[in-house]
């Protein structure tokens, strides 16, 4: 194992893309941000520095940071933000992880523009469950905004209703050719005939899921969220999010130039799509101009490809990586997912739009939850999180206005040291239809169901999958549907749990669980690091 250290200087820069160009925050200049690399084993120290003029906190998205919450990152949930002019490092040792993750800022909506890969590779003379790629890639999917971001948020909040949504799609920060003035700002990724590559694809918009897909060549999906799953093919695959999949691509086509495009998956229904990203896949040795072809994409609402594509999600479990799903369970919780409307005393029109777990509206504390936890500081949070709705309606019935008023609060949940914890989340279509991609800190949970409609505890368990189910930190429940998953409560600390659309994550759609100390000093959270911003 070894030590790597990283210097992350988060500073203004100027960029230009569709024909505009803007000042965004980035990590040392760089759009998107540096990929990290480490193996498994290794621990790494980023000494992050904030040169510009906004608060700042970097999130190690599905580094579970085992007993050491102090380097997770998220504002106000285990860390006060690093202020203008002051630097924090972050420790991080990576145990038992390998694959791809990423990193973004975890403050307001900076993480538009604050974002990259980590690419942790096997430890040393540990191959993957496949056979060896020729070369590998990363492809982080993003947005792009014209406007400044941060004023988008604001006017948003000052209306009580949604912001503009962004501009375009991107593929390593570029929108491609599709765009105006995009021409330049196209990735390409060169290939030779015969060799197969790992794309680590990283869904970092803000507010999309993504259908992903090459022209003529079918992605055979080996990983998902850092954990190895087994093999299967499709001409697309569908990403929330947050999430990361890793696929192999074999360049198995006659040479030539190949269209590589995401687009968003919105059963909301939505009539046009104007941000598709396109980057290229050029066969070498072949010229710039050729006419490349388009890949067939899912359509923008086709939930029953989506359904399909997560259907077909299993976890490797063989001896090596085995699939460690908790048979039974402890602590059963089941949470609404509601979106709906609130009163608002600094909106313009005296509502705005909210979203809630179990009818409560999260709000953010003014100091960090876990340091509050840590030196038992009374009146930041309370405890009592509901494990179930307070009062049950029909979630996916007609919307009534009783189910639309919310209650605030700091209120998280708390788990017992090593309990396994059995969590159902269910969308209730109260206001809008969409699917929400939610994302634990701190943990990979196993996906063991899901379906449509209203989860019924009798039957649905019967259909769990106990022996494979997919391991991931982030699952999109689906749109009046739900979701089942389980995790054992193995990580002291306190983890933020929240819908990764920033847009709902805004409105309130997060919770956090506080996982209590095991009976010895191994087995507590570690005693915070001496640069820990103050708040
Ligand atoms: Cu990638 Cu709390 O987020």
């Amino acid at each position: 194992a070894a030590l790597k250290t990283y210097r992350f200087d988060v500073q203004v820069k100027n960029v230009s893309r569709l024909c505009h160009s803007k000042p965004i925050v980035t990590v040392n200049g760089m759009f998107p941000g540096p990929t990290v690399y480490a193996r498994e084993g290794d621990t790494l120290l980023v000494n992050v520095t904030n040169h510009a003029q906004y608060n700042m906190s970097i999130h190690w998205h599905g580094l579970k940071q085992y007993r050491n919450g102090w380097a997770d990152g998220p504002a106000y949930i285990t860390q006060c933000p690093i202020k203008t002019g002051h630097s924090y490092i972050y420790n991080i040792t990576i145990t038992g992880q390998r694959g791809t993750l990423w990193w973004h800022a975890h403050i307001s909506w900076l993480r538009a523009t604050v974002y990259g890969a980590i690419v942790i590779l096997p430890k040393q003379g540990t191959g993957f469950p496949f056979p060896q790629p020729y070369k590998e890639a990363n492809i982080v999917l993003g947005e792009w905004w014209n406007n400044d971001v941060e004023e988008v948020v604001k006017q948003g909040n000052k209306l009580g209703l949604p912001p503009n949504m962004s501009d375009a799609h991107t593929i390593n920060g570029k929108p491609g050719p599709l765009f105006p003035c995009s021409e330049k700002h196209t990735y390409a990724l060169e290939v030779e005939q015969g060799k197969t590559y790992l794309l680590r694809i990283i869904n970092a918009a803000l507010n999309d899921e993504l259908f992903f897909a090459i022209a003529g060549h079918n992605l055979t999906v080996v990983e998902i969220d850092a954990v190895y799953t087994k093999q299967f093919t499709s001409q697309a695959i569908l990403i929330a999010p947050g999430q990361t999949t890793n696929v192999l691509v074999q360049a198995n086509q006659a040479p030539g130039r190949y269209f590589m495009a995401a687009r968003p998956f919105m059963d909301a229904p939505v009539s046009v799509d104007n941000k598709t990203a396109t980057g290229i896949l050029q066969y070498k040795g072949i010229p710039n101009n050729a006419q490349p072809v388009l890949p067939q994409l899912p359509a923008l609402n086709n939930t029953a490809f989506a359904l399909s594509f997560n259907s077909k999600l299993r976890s490797l479990n063989t001896a090596q990586f085995p699939a460690s799903v908790p048979l039974k369970v402890d602590r059963h919780l089941f949470y609404t997912i509601g979106l709906g409307i609130n009163r608002c005393t600094t909106c313009l029109n005296g509502t705005q739009l909210t979203a809630s777990l179990n009818n409560i509206t999260f709000v953010m504390p003014q100091i960090g939850l876990l340091q509050a936890h840590y030196f038992n500081t009374k009146g930041v949070f309370t405890t009592d999180f509901p494990d179930r709705p307070l009062t049950p309606f029909n979630y996916t019935g007609v919307p009534l206005t009783a189910n639309l008023g919310t209650k605030l609060g700091t209120r998280l949940s708390k788990l017992a040291f090593n309990s396994t914890v059995e969590l159902v989340l269910q969308d209730t279509n109260l206001l809008t239809v969409e699917s929400h991609p939610f994302h634990l800190h701190g943990y990979n949970f196993f996906v063991v169901g899901t379906g449509v409609g209203n989860f019924d505890p009798k039957k649905d368990p019967e259909k769990y999958n106990l022996v494979d189910p997919p391991e991931r930190n982030t699952i999109g429940v689906p749109t009046g549907g739900w979701v089942a998953i389980r995790f054992r409560a193995d990580n002291p600390g306190v983890w933020f749990m929240h819908c990764h659309l920033e847009l709902h994550t805004s409105w309130g759609l997060k919770t956090a669980f506080v996982v209590e100390n095991g009976k010895d000093s191994d087995h507590s959270i570690l005693p915070p690091p001496t640069d820990l911003p103050p708040c």
